[in-house]
C-alpha cells in the first residue's frame, strides 16, 4: 500500500474522476470503519453529490442506530436513515442456512439502496469493500468461504456503477486511514454486514435477535470494563452468538430448558487468521453470571469458544 496520506490523496482523486459532476452517488453506512472511511473520502471528493444511507434493519447492536446517526451528523455529510426492520425479518422467515441468509440480506440491502438512489438521482454506488471481503467471497479461482454481503449479494441487474475505493486495503490499513481522516469509527471493532442475523444460528426471529443483542452488549461492556481496569487486553473482536438448540439447566429447584450463548473473542491483525483471546477467568465469570441473570428465562448456559481461525472462522456463520 501507498503511505496513508498518499492513499487518501489518490483515493479522493480517483473518486472525483469516477463520479464526475453532476453525477450523484449513494453509500450504505453501517457505522463500521470501512463504510465510514469510504463515506469520508467520498464526501471530500464529491461533497453534496453524495448521500449516505443507514439502514435500520432491526439487526444492529444495542444503541447502534443512535450512535451511527450521531457519527454521520458529526461528519457533516448528507445522510438519510431508512427504517426497514420488518422488511428484513419477513424476508428471513424460515431461512436457516447461513449462505442463504447472507444472500437474502445482501439482496434486501441493495433493493433499499436502489430505492434511495432513485429518489436521490444517483447512478453510482460506493461500497467499503476491503480485500478480505472479496478474497473470502471467492473470485473464480478461490473457494467461497463466506459471501460477504457487500460482495455476494450484488444482483446482476444492479442499475448503478460500483465504486470501491478500499478494495486493496486490509483492516489495519483502513484504521490508519480513518485515524488520519479523524473518522470517529477508527477504533470500532469489526461488525459484519449481515449484522446479528449471522450471530443467531439457524432461523432469525425478533425474539432471538433481542437475546443475542443483549448478550453482545454484555460481552462488550464487561470486556471493556475489564480492559479499563487493566485486567484484560482489548481483543480485536468480541461478541456473543446464540446457538439454535436448547439444553437442560436448573433454576431454583426446577428443571429449566434454555438456550446456550457462546462467547467469542479473538486477536487478529486483518481478520484473515485469528487466535482466540486468553481472557481472564474473572471477566468470563462476570459475563456468564450477567447473561444468565439478565435472561433467566431464556439462557441457561454460556460457553467460551477456544478455537482459532483456521480451522474455525471468526463468526459462527
Ligand atoms: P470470518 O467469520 O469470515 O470473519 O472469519 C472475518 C471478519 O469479517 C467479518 N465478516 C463480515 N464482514 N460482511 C462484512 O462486512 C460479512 O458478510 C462478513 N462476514 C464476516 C467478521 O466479523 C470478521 O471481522
Amino acid at each position: 500500500m501507498l503511505g496513508t496520506e498518499d492513499f487518501i490523496r489518490e483515493a479522493e482523486e480517483s473518486i472525483s474522476q469516477k463520479i464526475p459532476a453532476p453525477g450523484k452517488a449513494v453509500i450504505a453506512c453501517s457505522g463500521g470503519v470501512d463504510s465510514m472511511v469510504t463515506a469520508a473520502l467520498a464526501s471530500k471528493a464529491i461533497g453534496s453529490r453524495l448521500l449516505a444511507v443507514y439502514v435500520d434493519n432491526g439487526l444492529m447492536r444495542k444503541g447502534e442506530d443512535e450512535e451511527v446517526e450521531a457519527m454521520l451528523k458529526h461528519m457533516g455529510i448528507n445522510y438519510r436513515i431508512v427504517k426497514a426492520g420488518p422488511e428484513f425479518f419477513d424476508a428471513l422467515e424460515n431461512v436457516e442456512e447461513p449462505e442463504h441468509k447472507r444472500k437474502i440480506i445482501g439482496e434486501k440491502f441493495i433493493r433499499v439502496f436502489e430505492r434511495e438512489a432513485k429518489e436521490f438521482g444517483a447512478t453510482f454506488l460506493l461500497q467499503g469493500t476491503i480485500a478480505p471481503d472479496w478474497i473470502e467471497s471467492g473470485d473464480g479461482i478461490r473457494d467461497t468461504i463466506k459471501s460477504h454481503h457487500n460482495v455476494g449479494g450484488l444482483p446482476k441487474d444492479l442499475g448503478m456503477t460500483l465504486v470501491e475505493p478500499l478494495r486493496d486495503l486490509y483492516k489495519d490499513e483502513v484504521r490508519d486511514v480513518a485515524r488520519a481522516l479523524g473518522v470517529e469509527a477508527s477504533e470500532r471493532q469489526p461488525f459484519p454486514g449481515p449484522a446479528l442475523a449471522i450471530r443467531c444460528l439457524g432461523e432469525v426471529t425478533p425474539e432471538k435477535i433481542a437475546i443475542v443483542r443483549e448478550a453482545c452488549y454484555i460481552v462488550e461492556d464487561e470486556i471493556m470494563k475489564s480492559v479499563k481496569d487493566g485486567k484484560d487486553v482489548r481483543p480485536w473482536q468480541y461478541f456473543a452468538v446464540l446457538l439454535p438448540s436448547k439444553s437442560v439447566g436448573v433454576q431454583g429447584d426446577r428443571r429449566a430448558y434454555g438456550y446456550t450463548v457462546a462467547v467469542r473473542a479473538v486477536d487478529s491483525v486483518d481478520g484473515m487468521t485469528a487466535t482466540f483471546s486468553k481472557l481472564s477467568i474473572s471477566v468470563l465469570n462476570k459475563i456468564s453470571v450477567r447473561i444468565t441473570d439478565t435472561m433467566k428465562n431464556q439462557v441457561n448456559r454460556v460457553v467460551y469458544d477456544i478455537t482459532s481461525k483456521p480451522p474455525a472462522t471468526i463468526e459462527w456463520e
